[in-house]
């Protein structure tokens, strides 16, 4: 699996129809979640990829019983036995720190390794660990291994977070749905995938109000029950195929989707001159013309610009007439795959969190390297609609986050193969 390779054959126009695959940042909370229900808990539209596989080997480790089968995913979590997650499994995935509030809120204690540093730069958790001690747990941080204890279990209060992180809002959901009383989180991510999270523990017997608002209400309940779910489309996926049609010149027709969850990135498709059709749960963009600059993209919480979307897009306008500009302002180290984009012929230019984009003609197929899961992506779009052929290594990361990958590229009339 290491040391497999993507390799683009570039400049063959994308045409076809994709159904968007289920989100991964909603399956991954909503799998540890499930460790904090009795009974069984069946997951449909559970994207098979890296990431999913590893929060199985930690159910597993825990001693819960998982069953993966086609794009379903099933939990019985009464065999739950341990409260510690070894290094190993910690550091598969980074968003393994969300089995802190379900740990918590299942047992009253978790033992976990710190998750570290990423590819996208630090990634503190001070939040998390501020947000379980104001809700009762005691906090022993030592040699990179966190432990968690609530004796006297999780109470609830009001929670002021100082940034909208996405997995501090998670978190604190999970340690509060089954905490003492009342939990309030106050500037709480407003992401799609949280009102996903929460939608499903209220079918199984949670009390959560304000998902998707910044103010979320949580009232704590005695007992959670398993329960069928079916998990969101992923938009990041839908703003990836859409890029790669974009970077072809194709078109694509993108189903089983929500378009408002696309609202924040469609907007751009459209400035760079394709056309956008919303229909009955679908999307389709036509980008067969000359694609334009755009104005500044400026990547926020939602429902602001993802950064998640940043890298992909960003291929996409290496091509476009004109000047774009980025600004990233979620992560600090977000820029690494412009090297790759670089080398296969763009003109960017990064100066701290922007990003110039200066469009060419046409960029040329290269051997590049993997930075991180969408950085990865990214160099697939452009390799697309590069002259030439583009080998990819590291795809490890790619397959993190796309279920298929090549498949769904190579159904549009892509040129891709996995080496
Ligand atoms: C989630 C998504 C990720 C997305 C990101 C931002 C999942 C599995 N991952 O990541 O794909 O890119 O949201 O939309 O859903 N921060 C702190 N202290 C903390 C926690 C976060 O300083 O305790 C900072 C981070 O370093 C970062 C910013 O807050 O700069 C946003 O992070 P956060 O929203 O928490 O992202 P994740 O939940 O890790």
């Amino acid at each position: 699996m290491q040391n497999q390779k993507l390799v683009i054959e570039g400049g063959h126009k994308l045409s076809g129809e994709v159904r968007v695959q289920g989100a991964k940042n909603s399956s991954l909370p909503i799998i540890a979640a499930s460790l904090m229900c009795q009974g069984e808990t069946v997951l449909k539209n559970c994207p098979a990829l890296s990431d999913t596989y590893a929060s199985c080997r930690i159910l597993t480790h825990l001693g819960c019983e998982c069953r993966f089968s086609g794009n379903t995913l099933t939990v019985k979590p009464d065999g739950l036995n341990s409260y510690e997650i070894p290094d190993d499994l910690m550091h598969e995935m980074r968003s393994s720190i969300i089995y802190m509030g379900a740990l918590l809120g299942a047992c009253g204690k978790c033992c976990l390794s710190f998750p570290g540093g990423c590819e996208l730069g630090p990634r503190p958790i001070d939040m998390h660990l501020s947000a379980m001690k104001k809700m009762g747990a005691s906090v022993k941080d030592e040699f990179g291994i966190i432990e968690c204890m609530a004796d006297k279990g999780l109470h609830g209060t009001k929670i002021t977070l100082r940034y909208p992180s996405v997995g501090t809002t998670e978190n604190i959901i999970l340690a509060a749905v089954k905490a003492k009383g009342e939990t309030i989180i106050v500037n709480a991510a407003r992401e799609p995938e949280i009102v996903d999270l929460a939608l499903f523990l209220n079918k199984c017997g949670g009390k959560i109000k304000g998902a998707g608002n910044s103010t979320v209400v949580i009232e704590g309940v005695e007992k959670l029950h398993g329960c069928m779910h079916y998990i969101m489309p992923d938009r990041i996926a839908a703003a990836t195929y859409i890029s790669a049609a974009a970077s072809t010149n194709g078109e694509i027709n993108i189903i089983g989707i929500d378009s408002n969850l696309c609202d924040s990135f469609i907007s751009v498709f459209e400035q760079m001159g394709c056309n956008v059709y919303i229909y009955d749960g679908c999307i389709y963009v036509n980008a067969k013309k000359t694609l334009k600059s755009v104005n500044k993209i400026i990547t926020m919480p939602h429902p602001g610009f993802p950064t998640d979307a940043q890298a992909i897009v960003m291929a996409v306008l290496c091509k476009a007439e004109g000047n774009s500009i980025f600004e990233e302002n979620i992560f600090e180290n977000r820029y690494r795959h412009v090297d790759a984009l670089v080398k296969m012929g763009a003109d960017i230019k990064v100066i701290g969190k922007v990003a110039v984009i200066n469009g060419v003609k046409k960029l040329y197929g290269a051997k590049v390297s993997a930075t991180d899961l969408r950085g990865g992506a990214a160099m697939a779009v452009a390799g697309l609609g590069a002259e030439g052929t583009t080998e990819i290594s590291d795809i490890s990361h790619i397959d993190r986050g796309y279920e298929n990958f090549e498949s769904v590229i190579a159904s549009m009339g892509g040129k891709i193969k996995r080496i």
